[in-house]
């Protein structure tokens, strides 16, 4: 069959090398894809707002599955339009992407089905939620209601900081995203990153896997998309799998039923492990990335039957197979990132680079000009490896690192570093 995926980062190279390893498909279409992607499939400069332009290119190319992998299209009601063309998708439809698009949706859907999360209030007026804030006291998390980029939570220690936050928010800084704002205790312990694949009905948890927020080594400097992985994380084990399907995934499914908008797709929860069990911090409505790509690499069965099964209704007949081996991705970004950064440097050495079995180098912000491999965006490369050992995963990605010239890229040192204490 045909495909087309839709995405440009290290998550989407990572789901093409997975789709285009599967004996389903015939052709695979990527839009827009990246420089690192241009031997998986057809790379097409479609514009993905433009929905009836998407239905055209399905219908002309007879693809039969469209792939969606970032959140924006989803939440934009991409699956939406496709499904009333008739065309199958993955993804959710606009009314269960709000789990991501709209963090007062998904806490009011924890109160009504008692799913542990953070004590939390939700406004719309800048008076009221002064003074919930006032009258909680800081530590304090206040966060804009919508899709921010990553940039719309802030940790406020003080309350003046708080309040200050709460200011910026209704002041616009953060767009309409920012008209409504949710003021949230803070929750204390490790943070796990949870897959499941659901159909609405049945879900499937996936292998366990882990990222690494901030920028610099040790957990230091501001919070990035995601500066490497690791699959498996062992700081989630089976009883906590089973109580995080009991308490937080299986109630939210029962809600999105309720509501009569079932959630279809890939449910990404974002897990603080509390003294008290697992309290979901948030939903994404698609694939974490940078834990798609070790999700990707330990995934030893074909991808496209679970993609079909998810949007088919029909999971319950699936499951899936895992290498036991571990994963690890380290992610190397333009320097700068996550503030502004220059594009255009040419990276060297890629081919030396993936040449050992169990590397893959996944692109992200990249792009080929006259053979060369540009670097056009903040996170740009994930260097990505799977051995015996998470030690030795962890070795492998390095040796290979040392083989890219690429001044003007940074990276983490110490990726698994909370694995490799616990092992
Ligand atoms: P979010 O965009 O909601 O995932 O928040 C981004 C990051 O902020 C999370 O990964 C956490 O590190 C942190 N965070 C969000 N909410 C809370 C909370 N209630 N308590 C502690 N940390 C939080
Ligand atoms: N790695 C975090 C995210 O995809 O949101």
């Amino acid at each position: 069959m045909n495909i087309l995926l839709i995405g440009s980062g290290g998550r989407e190279h990572a789901l093409a090398w997975k789709i285009a390893q599967s004996p389903l498909l015939q052709t695979l279409f990527i839009a827009p894809g990246n420089g690192g992607m241009t031997e998986l499939g057809t790379l097409t400069d479609l514009n993905t707002s433009d929905h009836q332009a998407v239905i055209n290119f399905v219908q002309a190319n007879n693809i039969e599955l469209v792939v969606v992998g970032p959140e924006a299209p989803l939440v934009a009601g991409l699956v939406d339009d496709l499904e009333t063309a008739g065309i199958k998708a993955f993804g959710p439809k606009q009314a269960a992407a709000a789990l991501e698009g709209s963090k007062g949706f998904t806490k009011d859907i924890c109160k009504d089905y008692n799913i542990p999360t953070a004590r939390y209030g939700r406004f719309d007026t800048l008076e009221a939620a002064k003074a919930y804030a006032e009258q909680q006291g800081a530590p304090l998390v206040v966060k804009a209601d919508g899709l921010a980029a990553g940039k719309g939570v802030i940790m406020a220690q003080t309350i003046q900081e708080a309040l200050t936050a709460i200011e910026d928010c209704f002041s616009g800084s953060f767009g309409q995203a920012g008209a409504e704002v949710v003021i949230e205790e803070t929750l204390y312990g490790p943070e796990a990153s949870f897959f499941v694949l659901t159909d609405g009905t049945n879900a499937l948890p996936l292998a366990t896997a882990q990222d690494h927020k901030r920028a610099f080594d040790g957990d230091k400097g501001p919070n990035t998309g995601g500066m490497g992985a690791y699959s498996p994380a062992p700081i989630m084990t089976d009883a906590l799998i089973e109580q995080t399907m009991a308490t937080i995934i299986a109630p939210t499914i029962k809600a999105m039923q309720d509501k009569g908008t079932p959630y279809k797709g890939v449910l990404y929860a974002g897990l603080m492990l509390t003294e008290e069990g697992p309290k979901l911090i948030e939903y994404n409505a698609r694939f974490g990335d940078p834990e798609c790509q070790v999700l990707m690499m330990r995934l030893a069965s074909d991808l496209v039957p679970a993609l079909l099964a998810t949007a088919n209704g029909t999971l319950d007949q699936l499951s899936l197979e895992w290498h036991k081996t571990p994963a690890l991705t380290v992610v190397m970004a333009t320097k700068g990132y996550p503030g502004g950064y220059e594009k255009g440097s040419q990276i060297k050495g890629l081919g030396k680079a993936s040449a050992p079995e169990n590397i893959e180098i996944f692109h992200a912000g990249t792009a080929l000009e006259n053979g060369a491999v540009l670097a056009t965006g903040g996170r740009v490369l994930n260097i990505t490896s799977r051995a015996r050992t998470i030690q030795q995963a962890q070795a492998q990605a390095y040796q290979a690192i040392e083989k890219i010239d690429w001044p003007e890229g940074f990276y983490r040192t110490d990726i698994a570093w909370r694995a490799l204490q616990e092992t």
